[in-house]
């Protein structure tokens, strides 16, 4: 029988550093059909430790996905010092993922996205942005500290051409003045200016820090947004990623099964 705790080797095909702290990693991957959006794989290195990370971008054809990676602790910082040909351990894609198909097709999504918590959302926006039928309407609000700490520039300008895109940094750029089509403020700061006058209509995706989360979830909820409509994703401890461990476990809820994509009325009780 399989061990399905047994990760294979994959070949890192690419290194791409968008900041100091955060690079992408495009690796090899033969199980794309099984990806859905927004879910994670377990990427290990030998006697080291394994990290579950998000799935950012996956190409079928080519045969890759790729993942942004913040160098925080012992994988990730064995990670940073691998070059394309090198090998990793990956085992996945695990999680739910966005209810794509099932909650937001033809309608109008909203995507708030703090930091790295683009990394999630990225292949959903692109999937929207090349086949903008999918969905009546996108907007994106992506909210990231100063400008040095800005992630997927290439991306935003191809989702600017078709999307209502507000990129914002949380402290005042440089001279006062930011970069062209650059805001500054928290991203709630800007929800006035989302298209909100269908609200049995919206679906709302939040993806950051914890405390970004809660105060935008907060925000919309009393601009009028049903819970129901509002969808968040968690980073947790998580060992077995499978259900097995219990370490990603509150109360009933097992993150690694049940989430990491949790609608805000569960969401709001996991929220650290
Ligand atoms: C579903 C999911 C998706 C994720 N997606 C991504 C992603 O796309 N990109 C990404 O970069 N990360 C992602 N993460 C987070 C990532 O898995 C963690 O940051 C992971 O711990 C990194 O592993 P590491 O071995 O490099 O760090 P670790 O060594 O586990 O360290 C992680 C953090 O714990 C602290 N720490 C380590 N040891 C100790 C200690 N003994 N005492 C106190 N603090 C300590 C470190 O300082 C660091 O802040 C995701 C997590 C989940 C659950
Ligand atoms: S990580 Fe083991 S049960 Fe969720």
């Amino acid at each position: 029988m399989d061990n399905i705790l047994e990760p294979k080797p994959y070949k890192i095909l690419i290194v791409k550093k968008l900041t100091a702290i955060e690079w992408l990693f495009r690796v090899e991957f033969d199980e794309i059909e099984k990806i859905n959006y927004g879910q994670f794989i377990q990427i290990s290195i030998p006697k080291i430790g394994e990290a579950p990370i998000s799935i950012t971008e996956f190409n079928a054809e080519e045969g890759w996905i790729e993942f942004l990676i913040r160098k925080v602790g012992l994988v990730t910082n064995v990670l940073f010092e691998l070059k394309p040909g090198d090998e990793i351990f990956m085992r996945g894609p695990y999680g739910n993922g966005f209810p794509f198909d099932e909650n937001y097709r033809n309608k109008n999504l909203i995507v708030v996205a703090g930091g790295s918590g683009c990394g999630p959302v990225r292949s959903m926006i692109n999937a929207v942005n090349n086949n903008f039928e999918s969905v009546k309407n996108m907007e994106v609000i992506l909210g990231f500290k100063n400008e040095e700490c800005i992630l997927f520039e290439d991306d935003i300008s191809s989702w600017e051409k078709k999307s209502n895109i507000i990129t914002t940094v949380d402290e005042m750029c440089k001279d006062g003045n930011c970069s062209l089509g650059l805001s500054s403020g928290l991203v709630t700061e800007h929800f006035s200016k989302l298209d909100l006058s269908d609200l049995s209509n919206v679906e709302i995706v939040i993806v950051g820090p914890p405390k970004m989360m809660e105060f935008s979830a907060k925000e919309f909820v009393k601009m009028g947004v049903p819970e129901e409509q509002i969808w968040l994703s968690f980073e947790r401890k998580m060992s077995c990623a499978v259900g097995k461990c219990g370490h990603c476990r509150v109360d009933e809820t097992y993150v690694c099964l049940d989430g990491p994509v949790f609608n805000y009325t569960k969401g709001k009780y996991l929220i650290d």
